[in-house]
């Protein structure tokens, strides 16, 4: 068995230890790593670095990729299905959608494509690399893995001033809106793309299992609980945030777990995540897990007419034709 997984936003809190999994428990697979920069000037791509170097005999790749430009995105995937055609890289196993974009200190940004950089980075570019790539997968099928947040869920995230709601208007996702608390701004924008992303997953796992070739392609929606030693409480967050991460979710992680489990750390997410891409944990099944608990998502992500919606305008926002994928995009 031999086949790849890709994992985007690789050099994250979360990736490193998925990555040190793969390469530990599965070392048959050729993991795709996405970053944004590959050198090791970046601290967090030296430890990705570092932890690849502990498995000198694996097959790996580093490829550079911002996921805030959509150009970008079409390359890196026509790229590695040209490779996967050319037999350069084995085809694919799972894709692994990890990375992710919040600005909880400052004002809503547009990429150079135009779009709101939240929804671009966590949703359409996503979007763009599974719906290219679905053609790419092995003839026995595989796994790809989405990721959600409790903030996708109306009054589960402390964070959360404004619920998270997917306007019937859909393009109102794409554009920027000027915030006077940049803290409950940035965390609707992003708990949006968080609803988006879940919304999608529902509809991508609906039109695979109509899909006479691609039925044996699987997608989980993953939130992967509250990660109290990510990277992520300290990037483009507010001083308190940070203080919070150090002298109390830190610390106290032990003692939170014990009214609500999904308070844990990152390495325990990555594992977790390997273990669904690789179909080894809930093998064949689809949808939403919390952790890797099956728990209900918000009422509103149950909404069919608005994932429909959504499946053709985010193939639309992706800029997906019918001849970029093997899927029905209508
Ligand atoms: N942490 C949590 O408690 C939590 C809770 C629920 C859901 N999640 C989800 O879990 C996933 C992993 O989170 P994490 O905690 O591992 O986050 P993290 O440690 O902050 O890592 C985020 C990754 O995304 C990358 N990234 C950011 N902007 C990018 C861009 N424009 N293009 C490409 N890559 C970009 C980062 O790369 P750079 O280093 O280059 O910025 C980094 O590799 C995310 O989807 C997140 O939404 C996390």
């Amino acid at each position: 068995m031999t086949a790849t997984i890709i994992i985007t936003g690789a050099n994250g809190s979360v990736a490193i230890p998925a990555v040190n999994h793969l390469l530990t428990k599965y070392p048959d697979y050729t993991a795709v790593l996405t970053v944004r920069n590959t050198e090791n000037t970046d601290p967090n791509t030296k430890k990705l670095h570092e932890t690849i170097a502990k498995f000198p005999n694996a097959q790996t790749s580093i490829r550079q990729l911002d996921l805030a430009d959509l150009s970008a995105v079409h390359n890196f995937a026509n790229t590695i299905a040209t490779e996967i055609s050319e037999k350069k890289l084995p085809p694919l196993a799972s894709i692994v959608c990890n990375a992710y974009y919040w600005n909880l200190n400052g004002d809503s940004e547009l990429t150079a494509d135009g779009i709101e950089k939240t929804i671009q980075v966590n949703h359409i570019s996503h979007v763009a690399i599974v719906l290219r790539l679905l053609g790419s997968f092995r003839p026995e099928g595989g796994r790809i893995i989405l990721f959600t947040s409790n903030a996708h869920f109306p009054g589960k995230n402390s964070l959360e001033k404004y619920p998270p709601a997917i306007a019937v208007d859909l393009d109102a996702l794409l554009h920027t809106t000027p915030f006077s608390d940049k803290l409950a701004g940035g965390m609707h924008i992003y708990a949006n793309s968080k609803l988006a992303i879940l919304m999608w997953g529902y509809a991508l796992n609906r039109h695979l299992e109509k899909d006479e070739k691609l039925r044996n392609i699987t997608a989980i929606i993953i939130d992967p609980g509250n990660l109290t030693d990510s990277r992520a409480l300290r990037t483009n967050t507010p001083l308190f945030l940070r203080v919070v991460q150090r002298l109390v979710l830190q610390p106290l992680r032990p003692l939170i777990r014990l009214t609500d489990p999904s308070y844990r750390t990152a390495a325990d997410a990555g594992i977790d995540v390997v273990d669904l891409a690789t179909n080894n944990v809930h093998p064949g099944e689809r949808g939403y897990l919390l952790t890797l608990k099956k728990e209900p998502s918000s009422p509103d992500s149950y909404n069919e007419d608005t994932q429909e919606k959504l499946w053709v305008k985010s193939a639309e926002w992706a800029k997906i034709t019918k001849e970029d994928t093997a899927i029905s995009i209508i």
